[in-house]
């Protein structure tokens, strides 16, 4: 029994010796190195008989096993505390950066720890919240997508179920229909755009434009829009020649946007398109006298699906996705959309362009 137990802590120090062994093992040469130097001196300026000589060399190597060892347990502790402070980082066991601690002389270690903790950290953080916005995205497409289809469902069960025979209502059931299926149609572009934009892969195609002969042919297309509601659709420009640089199709994706948002939220007077000259750039305007937007809404507009009234917005058509796509497109340029609104009064959005 005694003989197991002494052959169990004999076999322990063994593998203990050879893990700290092992630790020190690019430390071999030298420390091998330095001792056989010291035995050469010794041999060369110390007369030492033979028998002295062996004696000094066995003291030697034991010293050199012993420095090993020592070098070996030191650096076994310390690769233990970075694998320890690595393991709880990864399982997350860790609530700060101050909790990775290693010894001082390691502290550029530590410091490039802690700098990894803090990123990942991060990095968990900003995944989470994209997350949450793809689960929010999915709530919000689907109920967008339910509603006209639920109302399409609605008209054309009704006509099945007699109405189709029936002449005062037939025709207008079948257009409220299609109209929630144009409307549909329109939701799904904005969606395929958007996740385009997204996901990165919007083309763009730079290049001059005329900026006046583009923005009144977009204006002439709105023009029966604006006369239905009695609001005077105008531009206004003084530089008949003025050319801008941008993808031209999706500033006009953007001025369409921004136009059937004046004409929406609008009720009566003006709408002004404009573009004036700055140095280096143009900046085109969209000045309605509308509904006007409240100063706590404002920074939000340019969310996906953010509208400022729900129902009054959706009445009229619009899903809340408009402004985040003029957003993106606006970003794809190196420029910014601005804001400025006053409820009651009306609001105007602008953007510049290179020249
Ligand atoms: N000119 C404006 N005047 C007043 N409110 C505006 C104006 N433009 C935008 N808004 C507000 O900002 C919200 C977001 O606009 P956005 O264009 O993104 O969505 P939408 O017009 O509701 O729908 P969509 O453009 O997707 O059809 C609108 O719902 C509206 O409340
Ligand atoms: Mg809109």
């Amino acid at each position: 029994m005694k003989q197991l137990k002494a052959l169990d802590i004999g076999l322990r120090v063994l593998s203990k010796f050879k893990s700290n062994f092992a630790y020190s093992r690019i430390f071999i040469p030298e420390v091998f190195l330095l001792a056989a130097s010291i035995l050469l001196l010794l041999f060369i300026f110390i007369d030492l008989p033979i028998d002295g000589f062996i004696i000094f060399t066995v003291i030697a190597f034991s010293a050199c096993i012993y420095i090993l060892y020592l070098i070996g347990s030191k650096q076994r502790k310390e690769f233990e505390k970075i694998s320890l402070a690595i393991n709880s980082i990864r399982n997350n066991e860790y609530n700060n950066a101050s909790d990775v601690k290693l010894d001082k002389y390691l502290s550029k270690l530590e410091t490039d720890i802690k700098k990894m903790f803090i990123k990942n950290q991060n990095d968990i953080k900003y995944l989470k919240k994209l997350e949450q916005v793809r689960t929010e995205f999915l709530g919000n497409v689907s109920h967008e997508l339910r509603t006209p289809i639920f109302t399409i469902q609605g008209y054309l069960e009704t006509l099945l179920n007699g109405a189709l025979e029936d002449e005062k209502v037939n025709r207008n059931f079948l257009e409220k229909a299609n109209n929630h299926t144009l409307r549909l149609n329109a939701l799904l572009n904005d969606l395929i755009d958007i996740s385009m934009i997204e996901a990165g892969q919007m083309r763009m195609s730079f290049r001059y434009f005329n900026i006046c002969d583009f923005l009144v042919d977009t204006i002439k297309e709105f023009q029966p829009q604006a006369e239905e509601k009695n609001i005077e659709l105008i531009f206004k420009s003084a530089m008949k020649d003025l050319k801008l640089y941008g993808d031209k199709e999706k500033i006009k994706q953007v001025m369409v946007n921004l136009i059937q948002n004046a004409i929406k939220y609008t009720e009566k007077g003006l709408i002004e398109v404009s573009v004036i000259e700055e140095k280096g750039f143009g900046m085109i305007s969209v000045k309605d006298s509308g509904i006007g937007i409240a100063e706590d809404d404002l920074d939000r507009i340019f969310e996906r699906f953010y509208r400022v009234d729900k129902d009054r917005s959706r009445a009229v058509g619009g899903t809340g996705l408009g402004l985040a796509i003029v957003k993106h497109i606006l970003d794809a340029h190196g420029t910014t959309i601005q804001v400025k609104s006053e409820p009651g009064i009306g609001s105007e959005f602008s953007f510049k362009l290179k020249r």
